[in-house]
Formats: C-alpha cells, sequence, structure tokens
C-alpha cells in the first residue's frame, strides 16, 4: 500500500494506470474509520482493480467550528486497518494541497439546500461539493463509494456528478450498524456511556416509523409521537424526523407504498449531532 500526499505525486502514478486501463475505485473519507468505511473498501476491491481511499477532515463542510475541532482523527489506526484491507493507495492530503487558496466558487444545490441536512447545516452541501469535485479532480476515478447513512448527501453527489458531467460512477452502499442497531458513524466515538445509550433513541424512532408506516399509520401522526419521545428523553434534541422519496429527496406528507421512501433523522446527543436514515419498502 502506498501513501501519497499530493495530486502531483497521484498525477505519475494515474499516467501509469492509464497506460494499463486499469479501474480505478475511490472511497473518500474523513478517516477516523469504521467497519461502515470497511464495507465501502470491499466493494471498491471488489469492483475495481485499483483502490484509493483519501482521507482528509475536509474544513470547509463544518458549519460548525466546534464539530470540526473535535472530529476524532486516528490516521495511524486507518492507515493500518487500510492495509489489512489490501488497499493499493490512501490519498491523505494536507489542507494547503486541497486548499492552497480560499476556494470563491459557490456551489448551489438547489432544493437539497433547503432542506433537512442543507436547512440545518448551512454551507455544509457547498463545502462537500467543492471536496467531492477537487477529489474527482485530483484522483480521476472511474467509481466512487458513498454511504448510505449520508443520504442526502448521495443525492448533492449524485446532482454534482450530473451537472457537471463527472465521468464517475457512484455506487452506494447500505448503512453497517452496531449490534443494537445504532448506525456506525465516526462521530460515535465522541459518545460518553451514557450519551451511548441515549443515541439509540434515533435508530428506535427509524424502527417506529419503519413497522407504523407498514401498519397504515398515518405519517403525521408517526412523526408527532418520535417528537414527543424526544422531548420525554434529556440531554437529547430532535433536530428534524422526516419522510422522502429516497432518490428525488422530495419531501412527502405521507406514505406512497408504490415509490422508494425513506424516513431520514437528526438529533444531537448532548453535544455530538448525529444523523440516520431508514428505508421503508425494501
Ligand atoms: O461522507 C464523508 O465522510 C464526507 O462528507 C466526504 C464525502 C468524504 C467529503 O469530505
Amino acid at each position: 500500500m502506498q501513501l501519497i500526499h499530493t495530486g502531483a505525486e497521484w498525477q505519475k502514478i494515474w499516467l501509469q494506470l492509464l497506460q494499463s486501463n486499469k479501474t480505478i475505485g475511490l472511497v473518500p473519507t474523513m478517516g477516523a474509520l469504521h467497519q461502515g468505511h470497511l464495507d465501502l473498501v470491499k466493494k471498491c476491491k471488489k469492483q475495481c482493480e485499483v483502490s484509493v481511499v483519501s482521507i482528509f477532515v475536509n474544513p470547509t463542510q463544518f458549519n460548525n467550528p466546534e464539530d470540526f475541532e473535535k472530529y476524532p482523527i486516528s490516521t495511524a489506526a486507518d492507515v493500518d486497518l487500510l492495509e489489512k484491507e489490501g488497499v493499493d493507495f490512501v490519498f491523505l492530503p494536507s489542507v494547503e494541497t486541497m486548499y492552497p487558496t480560499q476556494p470563491q466558487l459557490k456551489v448551489d444545490f438547489g432544493r437539497l439546500e433547503k432542506i433537512l441536512e442543507g436547512a440545518f447545516r448551512p454551507g455544509h452541501f457547498n463545502g462537500v461539493g467543492i471536496v467531492v469535485s477537487k477529489l474527482f479532480n485530483i484522483i480521476r476515478p472511474h467509481v466512487a463509494f458513498f454511504g448510505q447513512k449520508d443520504l442526502q448527501q448521495v443525492a448533492v453527489i449524485r446532482s454534482l456528478v450530473q451537472d457537471l458531467s463527472f465521468p464517475v460512477q457512484l455506487e452506494t452502499v447500505s448503512t453497517r450498524r452496531e449490534s443494537d442497531g445504532l448506525a456506525m458513524s465516526s462521530r460515535n466515538r465522541r459518545l460518553s456511556p451514557l450519551q451511548r445509550e441515549k443515541a439509540l433513541l434515533l435508530f428506535q424512532s427509524l424502527m417506529l416509523a419503519k413497522e407504523e408506516l407498514l401498519k397504515g399509520k398515518s405519517w403525521k401522526s408517526i412523526q408527532e409521537k418520535i417528537r414527543v419521545n424526544f422531548q420525554h428523553t434529556e440531554a437529547v434534541q430532535l433536530e428534524y424526523v422526516e419522510l422522502v422519496q429516497t432518490e428525488s429527496f422530495d419531501l412527502l406528507e405521507a406514505w406512497l407504498p408504490n415509490l422508494n421512501c425513506s424516513v431520514c433523522i437528526a438529533a444531537f446527543i448532548g453535544e455530538v449531532r448525529l444523523i440516520d436514515n431508514m428505508p421503508i419498502n425494501s
């Protein structure tokens, strides 16, 4: 496994790979890797001849400076994990490499900016759009892999690829959960044992939503029940729980069994903000 730190280093390797006609797969990450990331890596290795994992905690996508400062970093352990997975290249750029100058460009994803993550984290998707575009331009992968846990990010990146004609095929991988159902996330490392227990309320709410929707209960009544459950739990704060059409990300007032729908949730557990989602009819 080779560690790469700059675009220039990668360019030389990329030219050789191009001559041998190899399929390049990219797994973009912000490090603090867990089994969910490794699922992306496994899929990448299965589908592509060359696997590249990027580790870069992208400052421009954090709307909350404290979240950025406290974002867990474990680069040495991450590199060990990736080596064990048989990854070919790890791209570890510095902030100066990725942002030699402050980007002037602003990416606006329209409707997706105004709902859920877009509404609660202003500027977040601009930062994601910029950094993912940079990674696509530097690494020039044929295929890129993203987790379904960040469902709205998947919709945003799909729109980025379509609108800017990036020649990149997108692949998504289902959410990996702990044995009790908590979605794996790098931010889970910041939870105290008590907060870890409370964090389960996200998964429990999604399960409740799925069960009740499938029984024919109205979405509005379920949404209200979940809001009340959060109000009755100390030190947690629900930001949103919404029903969306999975691909278009249209907000829905009611469940439509013939459409792919997902329930999306975001909440603070203490000061740690977690998100999760659950497909309803699959
Ligand atoms: O999902 C993430 O970890 C990040 O948003 C990404 C795609 C690596 C961009 O920084």
